[in-house]
């Protein structure tokens, strides 16, 4: 069996991309979740191109102790003695040379010939070798350089120290065939290829950047380039997560491991979407919102009888917790009956025909029917509160001189609770009003917003995760106005917590 070291560039080309730039203080907190998720190498930066960038390679090198700390450098005497100060004081350093080895790269960039260009490599690599034992080799878009200039160029680096070479596909041009043809050809015709590890990174411009990575993989590639949640220049890398999924999952075909621990995968993703402000899409695959969510009648109706019937792998392996039943107009009246089960409400047959008719209705009209939503249909169709606490009204006063501060009223059956709260910002004093109104103590892990519908007047979304007692509650709210949807959202996630610590009583057993 193959071990396939993970290569994380997140820190660079994923930093690099337009938007996503970090402190040297969040390089350093990624760095250490990084550390924790097990990849094997961490390329921290970019040392000669700016002050924080040296700093940051500089507080990873001394701070983060477990995994090889690679900085890169043009193939300049400069940018070499950079990078290899930059990460002098790591337990494993690494220095990552590169220069363009295309025709198009050389002429119009370089303006270089080939001879330049491979004398160019070679002294770059010893000197790199000089100042640091483990120095990689990238040939820049490697995939449209000309392969026999390209096996030249590997022998010489090889030859002149380089103890990993790495094969970009950086404007993402290969497909995957390509790129297992390019490694397979390297590994035939270098007669010192077994010096050196290969070592692949690919570009998502148009979408291939996986695959082309495990075809390298397949073709004898042992390192992979990948950063988290697939950032990265343009379209973005080869994601982490992806790559290691696909690996772990379909380990029958492709019989490699990594060291990465996928438990911490979710974790890792959402922390970096949330430090840079890069929402993740829906439907991305792994992390995405909707990448265990299941809203067809059919799918929810094999899914309780038998997840693997729709789900290639359970959310826990990679941290995420369980699978989404998303209440919509395609959903059936298994999934609405599971729904009510989980809120702790028991309906006999005829209360759960009605109330299904009713929530078909509401269904055909939203994106997404809420917990707040079945309370209410409860409640109108047979008469009865069942339980779940709802949002009567709230105040807010904000403002940039005034401190914010909310008042809410809420009610749980009979009950009504009124409290006010000042808070960092508005959304804050909305959710400290609502835990004093009804007294308990919330951890809250994830607030994202999205725009769910286009236009001035977009209906925003905003899903909160809450930690309370130590168990996690998520809930969803939407709004055109955000506060509003904000304050909806906890209030869901609050109503299933009280469900769970206090089931309402249902309509058929208040009857009796
Ligand atoms: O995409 C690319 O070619 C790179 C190199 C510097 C490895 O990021
Ligand atoms: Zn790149």
């Amino acid at each position: 069996m193959s071990r396939i070291e993970i290569f994380d560039t997140t820190l660079r080309d994923g930093e690099q991309s337009p938007g996503a730039s970090m402190t040297v203080e969040q390089k350093y907190e990624i760095a250490l979740q990084l550390e924790k998720l097990g990849v094997d190498v961490i390329e921290a930066g970019f040392p000669v191109s700016s002050p924080a960038q040296f700093e940051g390679c500089a507080m990873i090198s001394e701070r983060v102790r477990g995994l090889k700390v690679a900085a890169l450098a043009r193939a300049v005497p400069k940018d070499i003695d950079q990078a290899a100060d930059a990460i002098a004081k790591a337990a494993h350093p690494r220095l990552h040379t590169f220069i363009a080895s295309s025709p198009i790269h050389m002429e119009h960039k370089l303006k270089k010939n080939p001879d330049q260009v491979f004398e160019m490599a070679v002294a770059a690599v010893k000197h790199a070798r000089n100042r640091v034992a483990e120095v990689e080799f990238s040939p820049e878009d490697a995939t449209r350089s000309d392969v026999d200039f390209l096996c030249r160029l590997v022998e010489g680096t090889i030859d002149a120290g380089a103890t990993v070479i790495n094969i970009p596909d950086t404007v993402g041009y290969a497909t995957p065939e390509e790129m297992h043809r390019f490694i397979a050809t390297l590994r035939e015709r270098v007669p010192n290829i077994d010096k050196a590890i290969l070592s692949v990174h690919c570009h998502n411009d148009l979408g291939l950047a996986v695959a082309n990575t495990i075809a390298a993989i397949e073709a004898g590639a042992r390192q992979a380039e990948v950063t988290v949640n697939g950032i990265g220049e343009r379209a973005g890398n080869a994601s982490l997560e992806e790559l290691v999924m696909a690996l772990t999952v379909r380990h029958d075909a492709l019989p490699y491991t990594t060291n990465v621990v996928t438990q911490h995968i979710y974790h890792t993703s959402r922390m970096l979407s949330a430090m840079i402000g890069f929402p993740i899409a829906r439907n991305k695959a792994i992390v995405g919102e909707n990448a265990f969510a299941h809203e067809a009648g059919i799918h929810q109706d094999g899914m309780l009888k038998h997840r693997q019937t729709y789900e290639i792998m359970t959310p826990a392996t990679v941290g995420r917790d369980d699978s989404k039943i998303v209440l919509g107009r395609h959903s059936g009246l298994h999934g609405y009956r599971k729904r009510l089960e989980d809120l702790g409400i028991t309906l006999n047959k005829e209360e759960l025909t009605q109330t299904y008719e009713r929530f078909l209705t509401v269904a055909d009209r939203k994106k997404e029917v809420f917990d707040e939503d079945i309370f209410a249909i409860i409640s109108d169709e047979l008469g009865h509160q069942v339980g779940g606490v709802t949002l009567e009204y709230f105040n807010i006063i904000s403002g940039n001189t005034a401190v914010p501060t909310a008042t809410i009223r809420l009610s749980e059956g009979d009950v009504t609770f009124e409290e006010a709260s000042t808070g960092d910002g508005p959304v804050d004093a909305i959710f400290r009003a609502i835990d004093r109104a009804l007294g308990i103590e919330t951890t809250l892990e994830e607030y994202t917003v999205q725009a769910v519908t286009p236009g001035k007047q977009a209906l925003g979304e905003v899903s909160v995760f809450l930690r309370i007692d130590g168990k996690p509650y998520k809930g969803t709210g939407s709004s055109t106005d955000i506060l509003e949807a904000s304050a909806r959202a906890y209030v869901s996630a609050v109503s299933r917590y009280r469900a769970v610590v206090n089931p309402p009583a249902s309509p058929t057993k208040r009857e009796a």
